[in-house]
């Protein structure tokens, strides 16, 4: 009973992370992909740790599928992710400064140049600040300094300079001292005339937590530096077991998020974290939470995809 396809009802980008194992193995999971979405994010396959697990051996084999797949299907595709403290190679660890600067320096221009021209928006860093605003003490920046976060962006805008290139965190939906840091940290970069083009806001929402109540106001400060703002990874966690009422109050979040970018223009893109309960990081980093996609492991529209979907 929904008007269309999700991708059809707005002229955001309309995007949801994807897996290369079910893109190359589940036809139903590629199908409904095709049909509702018109951006893919490789959900690991661009990651450091597994493009580059041994030094100088670099395996591009899911990476390639997915950007071939979005080529086939006229998909656009979001870049995630070149600096991030997580599934990082264990080599990089052991780095000393020096090394571990130009080791960076090869990997994004590595990274970038080749996809250069097939991403429209590149994740450069993530995850880069701590809940109370300060930087979160990573190998970056405890080897590198502060001075990391706006080298990575002119890499990489080096390498692809018609690439989007974003800051991106989770817990930067609502204003607090966390997104209150991003803000000061785009300003100060934008003042600097450092390449930065937009503010990735991740949205990994839980029932438990309620909904970030201020989600437009922030997203309207971001916009008004004069960047834009993408929904990156949308998912809204249900603590088990699921029953109607969850669904609904699901329904409540995905609603909100999707109309809180809706009300600026800037926000151009809206991607989910996977669109399948069937394949989702939730169960296994939140135990004993779960089905927090649009559609469920069938691959049945939720009543969140008929809130957004009407
Ligand atoms: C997650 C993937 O979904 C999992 O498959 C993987 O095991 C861990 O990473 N924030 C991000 C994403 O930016 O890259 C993470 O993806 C989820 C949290």
């Amino acid at each position: 009973s929904a008007a269309g396809p999700l991708k059809n009802t707005t002229n955001r980008w309309v995007g949801s992370a994807v897996a290369a194992g079910p893109l190359a193995d589940e036809a139903d999971y590629r199908a409904v992909l095709t049909r509702e979405f018109d951006s893919v994010t490789p959900e690991n396959e661009m990651k450091w740790g597994v493009v580059e697990a041994t030094r100088g051996q670099y395996d591009w084999s899911g990476a390639d599928a997915i950007v071939s797949y979005a080529k086939r299907t006229g998909k656009s595709v979001r870049g995630h992710t070149l600096v991030w403290h997580s599934q990082l190679p264990d080599w990089v660890d052991d780095l000393e400064a020096g090394e571990l600067r130009s080791t960076v320096k090869k990997h994004i221009k590595t990274t970038v140049s080749r996809f250069k021209g097939k991403i429209r928006a590149w994740d450069v860093v993530i995850e880069a600040f701590n809940e109370d605003g300060t930087r979160r003490e990573t190998v970056f920046q405890q080897k590198l300094g502060d001075g990391y976060i706006a080298e990575a962006f002119r890499l990489a805008h080096a390498a692809d300079p018609r690439a989007k290139l974003y800051i991106n965190d989770y817990n930067i939906e609502g204003i607090n001292p966390k997104s209150d840091a991003v803000y000061e940290l785009v300003r100060s970069l934008k003042k600097k005339g450092v390449p930065i083009e937009g503010v990735g806001i991740q949205t990994h929402l839980a029932l438990q937590y309620g909904f970030p109540t201020t989600m437009r106001e922030n997203i309207e400060r971001f916009a008004r530096l004069g960047v834009d703002v993408a929904i990156t990874e949308a998912d809204v966690r249900i603590p088990q077991p699921t029953d109607a009422a969850k669904l609904e109050a699901q329904a409540d979040f995905y609603e909100q998020a999707w109309d809180a970018c809706h009300a600026v223009r800037r926000c151009v893109e809206f991607t989910t974290w996977g669109f399948t309960d069937r394949h989702s990081w939730v169960p296994g980093v939140f135990p004993g939470e779960d089905d927090a996609c649009l559609f469920d492991e069938d691959l049945r529209p939720k009543p969140a995809y008929h809130r957004i979907n009407p």
